[in-house]
């Protein structure tokens, strides 16, 4: 069984082998750029983990992690344009280097190209596969145009619950599909598959609260995107949502005049909120619930625990992760 930083470099040592065409070179070169600073690469490595509960590691595994890997990648390309992010894994944003219409292209031409990849797995299960890839894409279409739609609402009217289901579909299904593929590559019976979803559907919800929490507490530099970014962009983050639940009536009043606050200044007055009403506390323990029922998603599959303790080992190591 591999660990994460091993199936990591498993992953990366096959990365070589694909190549897009030259030209034109300002497609492929904004292309290049964008892969060129890769990220935590946890959904192909989840995959090839998930894959290896079930079986070796089959090349199949490497095809999917890499369609995965290139999806998500089209997805940021496009969240950076919706969320007028610049900064993204440290530089500037694909977007703000190449202009609009090379993003949007950019990102599209990777989407392709996921599909591409699923196109050469297996006739066994490719039918499958891409079914299991297509409901996920749509879904994260959903939960992005729900992130969107959220951020013109007055916080009163957005509820915790549909927060949840907004970040389970722009976020959580992606990681589900990849451990949920992982397991289908690796003949997993359904039962078992439906659990390597839920594993990696929790891990997600916990992922992208965790990211929520970051980007109101943690470090620009360390994580490479512009902090305090959700609270200038009026996002509807799981702090947010929960210090407007926790606060009395006049403090309601109070922070709903803090965010109508521009820049900086909003920034500090809302964390200043977060923390008098201990929603980084609150974070944390939410954080750290999702990832228990992670676990005892994993637990359920029935295989020995040394094929699995690693795949638990990764989810530990993200409650702590700071980028
Ligand atoms: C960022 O994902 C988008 C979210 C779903 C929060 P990652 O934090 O995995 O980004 P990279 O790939 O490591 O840059
Ligand atoms: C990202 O959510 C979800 C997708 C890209 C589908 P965010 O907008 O919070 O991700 P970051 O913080 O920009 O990476
Ligand atoms: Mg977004
Ligand atoms: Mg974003
Ligand atoms: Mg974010």
């Amino acid at each position: 069984m591999h660990s994460f930083p091993e199936a990591y470099q498993l992953y990366r040592d096959q990365q070589g082998a694909i190549t897009f065409p030259a030209a034109p070179e300002s497609l492929y070169g904004a292309i290049t750029y964008f892969t060129g600073y890769s990220g935590k690469q946890i959904r192909p490595v989840l995959c090839l983990m998930a894959n290896e509960v079930f079986s070796d590691i089959g090349t199949d595994a490497y095809t999917v992690a890499n369609a995965l890997e290139s999806f998500h990648n089209f997805t940021l390309i496009h969240d950076d344009i919706m969320d007028r992010s610049a900064l993204r894994r440290g530089q500037p944003a694909l977007h703000v280097k190449y202009g609009e219409s090379t993003a949007i292209l950019a990102g599209d031409r990777l989407l392709i190209h996921a599909y591409a990849q699923l196109n050469q797995t297996a006739l066994s299960y490719r039918g499958l596969i891409t079914a299991l890839f297509s409901d996920m894409a749509c879904k994260v279409c959903e939960g992005q145009q729900m992130d969107i739609d959220f951020e013109q609402m007055e916080v009163e009217t957005v509820s915790y619950a549909g927060y949840l289901t907004m970040i389970t579909y722009k976020t959580s299904v992606l990681l589900g599909a990849a451990a949920q593929m992982g397991a289908v590559i690796g003949a997993a019976s359904d039962q078992e598959q439906m659990q390597m979803y839920a594993f990696g559907k929790n891990i997600g919800i916990a992922f992208q609260i965790q990211d929520d929490f970051l980007d109101a507490f943690g470090n620009t530099a360390q994580m490479g995107k512009q902090a305090g970014s959700d609270i200038v962009a009026g996002k509807k983050t799981a702090l947010l949502l929960k210090a407007f639940e926790r606060a009395d009536p006049q403090q309601k009043r109070q922070l709903k005049e803090t965010l109508k606050y521009a820049g900086d200044a909003k920034v500090h007055a809302v964390i200043a909120w977060y923390k008098e009403l201990g929603i980084d506390q609150w974070a944390s323990e939410e954080i750290a619930r999702y990832t228990e029922t992670a676990f005892s998603n994993l637990d359920k599959i029935n295989v020995p625990v040394h094929r699995k303790e690693k795949l638990a080992e990764l989810a530990s190591a993200l409650l702590v992760r700071q980028s």
